[in-house]
């Protein structure tokens, strides 16, 4: 399951951070971001159009390979399950979270930002991680300070993540990919922008994978 997820980040190298108003969006919104080179997506529980919104994404796009994210209980563990999702993210890590996650061939991204938070999840078997928030809690510092203790664990850094810092945060070792929102802001779905997201999309790929 970690290696997989491992694979899975490291391919994928950004993960835009979706959050879907209305079921209609999805299917058009996921078909433009692989259009533009990027096919791994993590839809947000944080709507009530997620779920079908999600479900729609992995009967109708298949080239996409969807995340659930905003997992916040294990009934939204469950809920991802249901939807046939490839990975979750949580901006969290609760025991009960955990736990399911812990007893799941589905691959699960705990949240952290401090050690012990990054200590209770390795416990669980857990060694690729959400570094949330990436910017606000400590940044590439942070990260910088953790390769000591923690030099096995790998993540996903979300959280004040942009078109400036990017390629810095892709730099670290530690890093195998990085989310956010920034990459399909909600105004350009709410207003139907496809082609403007393919674009971006193709620009931010060409951009961050120069050598
Ligand atoms: C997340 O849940 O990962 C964040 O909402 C993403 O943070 P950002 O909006 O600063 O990119």
């Amino acid at each position: 399951r970690q290696d997989h997820l491992r694979k899975l980040l490291k391919a994928a190298f950004v993960v835009p951070v979706l959050t879907i108003e209305r079921v209609s969006d999805a299917v058009p919104l996921a078909r433009a971001l692989v259009a533009g080179g990027v096919r791994t997506l993590e839809i947000t529980l944080r709507t009530d159009a997620a779920v079908e919104a999600a479900k729609a994404v992995v009967a109708e796009v298949p080239e996409a390979i969807v995340g659930i994210g905003t997992v916040l209980s294990p009934g939204d563990f469950q809920t991802a399950y249901a939807i046939g999702a490839r990975f979750t993210v949580s901006p969290g890590a609760t025991r009960e979270l955990l736990d399911i996650a812990a007893s799941s061939d589905l691959p699960f991204l705990p949240g952290v930002a401090t050690a012990s938070d990054l200590m209770q999840a390795r416990e669980r078997g857990f060694d690729i991680m959400k570094f949330f928030p990436a910017e606000q809690a400590g940044g590439i510092a942070m990260l910088r300070a953790w390769a000591g203790p923690f030099a096995d664990v790998r993540f996903c850094p979300t959280g004040g993540i942009g078109e400036a810092n990017a390629a810095s945060w892709l730099s670290e070792p530690m890093v195998l990919a990085v989310g956010g929102s920034w990459i399909c802001p909600s105004s350009m779905i709410r207003s139907g922008d496809w082609a403007g997201i393919t674009a971006m999309c193709a620009r931010t790929m060409k951009t961050l994978q120069a050598p």
